[in-house]
């Protein structure tokens, strides 16, 4: 892992959008795996912004981390709005292109083993965008999960469903399910690029870089991940033990 530990959000957000930006220009063609949530929107900002500079995206094929379950990707909350309003509208990518898992599929495990395969037969993931739960998930990949599972569908944590409530009306709107890659999924991808921002990232954060790898925190799975870029700002930083250590890491670089 390597850990960037910037001032600010929008900070961290540049550095991480410098590496995806720049990989693009440098494939044109390249897979990309795509997070939602707050966190990534600064990233997605600076992947906007390079559009308008002129960064082609015509070629670029995404495959979304997740989706819930029992909504269709029209509704408000659908991460394929989401990702449709907050992205795919301001850069060229073709929405062909672009694939969020089915929340309305009718058979799941049909549904999942093809996203699998679909992702395989592009050559697989090149990078992946992750953020973090509260409670160390990555996807929807709650603390209990396999290390080594696939995409299939999820139950939801009720600290994730209280988390997530902030985005519907009320707490019983969230829905109780979601199709998710799997850990072993995400540990497929050529380059992850993992963000987190606030106080409230802060322990699992720790657990992800500090703590022993275990299905507790599945994001600790990234540590044997052999290319992972990790870009905090200082409140997600500031439980971290070794936070001096990554800090003199990063102007030695
Ligand atoms: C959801 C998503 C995750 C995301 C997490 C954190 O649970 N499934 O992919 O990382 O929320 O969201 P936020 O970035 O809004 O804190």
């Amino acid at each position: 892992m390597q850990i960037t530990i910037a001032k600010t959000e929008q900070a961290a957000s540049a550095l991480a959008g410098k590496v995806v930006n720049e990989a693009v220009r440098k494939n044109p063609f390249i897979v990309l795996g795509l997070a939602t949530g707050s966190t990534p929107l600064g990233l997605y900002a600076e992947m906007i912004k390079a559009h308008q500079k002129g960064l082609d995206f015509s070629h670029v094929r995404s495959f979304n981390l997740d989706e819930y379950y029992g909504i269709t990707g029209t509704h408000p909350q659908s991460y394929r709005k989401f990702m449709n309003d907050n992205l795919f509208k301001h850069i060229n990518i073709d929405l062909k292109n672009t694939r969020v898992p089915d929340g309305m599929a009718k058979d799941v495990d049909a549904f999942c083993r093809q996203y699998e395969a679909d992702m395989k037969a592009v050559g697989g993931v090149d990078i992946q965008v992750l953020g973090i739960g509260s409670d160390g998930h990555i996807g929807f990949n709650e603390p209990g999960s396999s290390l080594v599972s696939r995409t299939r569908k999820v139950t939801l944590a009720p600290s994730t469903i209280k988390d997530n409530t902030r985005f519907f009306k009320k707490e019983s709107d969230v829905p109780r399910f979601a199709i998710s890659m799997g850990i072993g999924t995400v540990m497929e991808a050529k380059q992850c690029i993992l963000l987190a921002f606030g106080v409230n990232k802060a322990k699992a954060v720790k657990g992800m870089i500090e703590g022993g790898i275990s299905q507790f925190c599945p994001a600790s799975a990234l540590q044997m991940h052999p290319n992972t870029l990790v870009f905090l700002d200082e409140a997600a930083a500031s439980e971290l033990e070794l936070k001096d250590y990554y800090k003199w890491c990063q102007k030695a670089k």
